[in-house]
């Protein structure tokens, strides 16, 4: 189990977005257990609530004569957050002032660890005094806001006060959840997708490199407790909620890791990294007329090998993307050639797997001697199991 969140609703416009919160936070692994306001309940139903999460959700303090315990000190005992998503003005008021007349604010009060709030109402009452201050005194006791933002809001006005996406109230409460599983406290840092090298101004070469591993492998990584940062190519979608730093060119990835693998514990180098560049970029657009063009070609950095990594950190894990027939023994010989930690080969050249697809199999091996087969599967699995079996390594690594 990931973490116990009390997933507090209250009566806005935007009650139908915390379904879709709820559904990110149990499929993360989190127990959530909902509390919807009186007014909450005019806009969704309890019933969804407590069918997705497969706990009571609660809208009264008086469930009747016979239940036992008392729900919010009960409660309060096991939670690890209170997440309140949407937060209407008159609760964040409420919470702020310490009131405690209704099921979610008596709870708010019962609570003893992390709380996050995710505003979400008309612009006007965003803005207006009462709530600035509402906001202030509760972000100086500690509660995390995801902000709202700024967009079309339901009484068809345009500006602050729109809900968050779900994925990003979900990442900011996973954030906000005690560290747990086995890659805890360590900062991952994930390359993904291709790179672009430029031919003229509009034209460029690259590859077929989606991403999707390298997104995989953060988004796993994030579940398996670490802190982690995607650094994605062209094209690669990259869900709200991970942290990304985007990169075009070889020449931008060299510079980016520059900056923030000295900061990582681990670099998972899964981006499609050009082997060769075009030796010149050409003014302009080039003219077709001009009849058929020759293309120069340099090679670009090897940017695995020439990665800054004092004292032997990050641990660092390379893939190699090689012909079936022959791929551990390339793989075997790409990991001693770039001094990596681990390499991770997959084949070019098995229908339905690798680039572009949505599954992939894999053969890991570490400087160490664990190889391990890993059967084709999604990439989401794949990507939680190669990390897995990473873990014992990565954190046994020098620098930890
Ligand atoms: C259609 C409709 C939409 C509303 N949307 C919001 C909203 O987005 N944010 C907000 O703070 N209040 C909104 N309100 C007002 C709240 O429902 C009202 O302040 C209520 O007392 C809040 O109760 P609760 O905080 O206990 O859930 C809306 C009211 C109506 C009728």
């Amino acid at each position: 189990m990931r973490g116990r969140v009390v997933l507090g609703v209250s009566g806005g416009i935007a009650a139908f977005r915390a379904v879709e919160v709820l559904r990110l936070l149990v499929k993360a692994g989190c127990r959530v257990h909902p509390i919807l306001t009186r007014n909450a309940a005019r806009f969704v139903t309890p019933r969804t609530f407590a069918v997705l999460s497969g706990k009571v959700a609660q809208v009264s303090l008086w469930h009747g004569p016979t239940a036992p315990g008392i729900d919010h000190t009960d409660l309060s005992r096991v939670a690890d957050l209170l997440l309140v998503a949407p937060a209407t003005a008159n609760v964040l008021a409420k919470m702020a002032a310490g009131v405690a007349d209704d099921a979610l604010t008596t709870y708010a009060l019962a609570h003893r660890r992390a709380v996050v709030v995710a505003p979400a109402m008309n612009t006007v009452m965003w803005l207006q005094p009462a709530i600035r201050e509402a906001m202030a005194t509760l972000k100086a006791r500690g509660v995390a806001v995801v902000e709202p933002v700024a967009g079309l809001l339901a009484d068809g006005e345009v500006g602050d006060g729109k809900l968050a996406e779900p994925e990003v109230i979900a990442a900011a409460a996973l954030d906000a959840l005690p560290p747990a599983g086995p890659l805890a406290g360590l900062r991952v840092l994930v390359t993904a997708g291709p790179t672009r090298e430029r031919i003229d101004a509009v034209r460029v070469i690259s590859n077929r490199s989606s991403g999707r591993m390298g997104v995989a492998l953060a988004e796993q990584a994030r579940l398996l407790g670490a802190a982690v940062t995607v650094a994605a190519g062209p094209g690669v979608s990259v869900p709200a909620g991970l942290a990304c730093e985007r990169f075009e060119s070889t020449a931008d990835l060299e510079d980016l890791l520059a900056r923030r693998a000295g900061a990582a514990d681990v670099v998972l180098h899964a981006a499609a990294v050009a082997d060769f560049r075009p030796a010149t970029v050409a003014e302009g657009k080039l003219d077709r007329r001009a009849g058929g063009l020759a293309l120069e070609l340099a090679p670009t950095p090897d940017l695995a090998k020439g990665m800054p990594r004092p004292g032997g950190r990050p641990f660092l894990v390379i893939f190699a993307a090689e012909r079936a027939a022959d791929l551990e023994p390339r793989a075997a010989r790409k990991l001693a050639e770039k001094g990596a930690d681990a390499v991770v080969a997959n084949p070019i050249d098995e229908a339905g797997l690798g680039m572009e697809t949505p599954a992939n199999r894999a053969v890991l091996l570490t400087r160490l001697g664990l190889r391990c087969e890993l059967p084709a599967q999604g990439k989401d699995a794949l990507a939680r199991e190669l990390l897995l079996a990473l873990a014992g390594e990565i954190l046994a690594a020098p620098g930890r």
